[in-house]
């Protein structure tokens, strides 16, 4: 998603300045072309040598340096970033880039760039809440840049509170967010559920299936990339949710059903990839769960169908996409359920087939719709996802 983006990296004199290193490596892994620009103060804290071996490109230093390519034409890289990242990003350079000053390569870039500029302050926490900086944040925030907050944590001076450069995936989510995708979700809401559902038995036990969560996950994830605001109504997993949307942590059909229905009216899209729970214990309380292997015998009740009720209560223009996971049969259950519980498109996926299903990377879905069927080959989550979002859109421009 990121290859063959241009990143320019501005390091600033933090002591955070050697993360800057794991960041400008993973970025460079991901197919990213990547330029390093440092300020004097930075070359304190790292040597240019490990950003120049890492990118393969020159390290910019200082604005009169005429030994390399962009010596003059410095606005030319500025014109061709994709995005601009300033990690860590000092009270100096926050104050000289609020303030309009360019005495330096890393000021004079940013000044000149077409693209977003992201900056992650990194600094003592009581320089952090200065009223100063805190107003020059507020400026940039004004004047378009984005800023990521530092995190709270244990600081090089020992000191423990605001002002850590956050981890480097959380810098790479920012980065991601702003330039890996086409923004056709802007302005759509976008409502998902993943994961399993549990249904506590007693105290202790609890019937759940199989979901890892990866699908829906991956969906949350590309349409957060894709300018969504995203909803993710989330069972049981273990995946660390995209950070740009909106999660809420259930764990039984019925809190999934409740965070789903207040979401509901005001969502343009749906997609219910979770794997609820079909039934549940009648009458928990009451009950008491032999021991004994000769008396397990609970008597259930169905859980209420989410996809159905959504389904019942469209609004008009509103997308529903569910998810069928179909052991035999697949085509055949999978366009019932779409007449059933009133979609607009249901992804089917048959757990007999390898690379398909619960827990694995990849998925392969037939996407069936009141007039289509598109089978789609074996692909990851993510590229699924991405399909599954192209066909909505489609169904939602129709
Ligand atoms: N679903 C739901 N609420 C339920 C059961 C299912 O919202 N109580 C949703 C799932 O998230 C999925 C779709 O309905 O999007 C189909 O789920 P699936 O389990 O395949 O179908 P069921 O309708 O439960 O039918 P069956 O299990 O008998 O195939």
């Amino acid at each position: 998603m990121l290859k063959g983006k241009v990143v320019v990296v501005g390091v600033t004199g933090s002591i955070a300045a050697y993360k800057s290193a794991q960041l400008v490596s993973d970025l460079v892994k991901l197919g990213c072309e990547v330029h390093v620009i440092m300020t004097q103060n930075a070359l304190n804290f790292i040597n240019p040598i490990t950003f120049e071996t890492l990118t393969g490109n020159k390290c910019l230093v200082d604005t009169f340096d005429r030994n390399f390519e962009f010596n003059v034409t410095h606005v030319s890289l500025s014109q061709k970033a994709d995005v601009f990242i300033i990690a860590p990003a000092s009270a100096n350079i926050i104050g000289k880039l609020a303030n309009g000053i360019a005495d330096d390569m890393l000021s004079t870039m940013v000044m000149a760039a077409k693209c977003t500029t992201l900056i992650a302050p990194a600094m003592n926490k009581y320089m952090f809440m200065n009223s100063i900086v805190q107003e020059n944040i507020a400026k940039l925030q004004r004047h378009n840049f984005k800023i990521i907050q530092p995190a709270v944590g244990r600081l090089a001076c020992n000191d423990t509170g605001v002002g850590k450069l956050p981890d480097v995936d959380v810098l790479i989510d920012y980065i991601r967010h702003e330039i890996s995708c086409e923004k056709d979700y802007a302005g759509l809401k976008v409502l998902i559920t993943a994961g399993p559902t549990q249904e506590s038995l007693d105290p202790v036990r609890y019937i759940t299936n199989h979901s890892s969560g990866k699908m829906g996950y991956a969906l949350a994830q590309a349409a957060s990339d894709r300018g969504a605001e995203v909803v993710l109504v989330s069972g049981s997993v273990h995946i660390k949710p995209p950070l740009f949307a909106q999660c809420k942590n259930v764990l039984s059909a019925e809190d999934m059903f409740h965070a789903v229905a207040e979401e509901l009216s005001d969502s343009d899209v749906v997609i219910m990839a979770a794997a609820v729970a079909d039934y549940t214990p009648d009458s928990y309380s009451d009950r008491k769960i032999k021991k004994s292997d000769s008396d397990m015998s609970i008597p259930l009740k169905r859980t209420t169908d989410i996809l159905q009720y959504a389904g019942d209560n469209k609004p008009d223009g509103q997308i529903i996409c569910g998810f069928s996971m179909e052991t035999e049969n697949l085509m055949e259950n999978s366009k019932k359920k779409l007449q059933k519980k009133h979609c607009d498109m249901i992804a089917a996926n048959s757990i007999r087939q390898n690379g398909a299903g619960f827990g694995t990377d990849t998925n392969i879905i037939t996407l069936i719709t009141r007039n289509h069927t598109t089978e789609l080959p074996l692909m990851s989550k993510t590229d699924a996802a991405h399909q599954i979002l192209d066909h909505i859109l489609k169904l939602k421009k129709s």
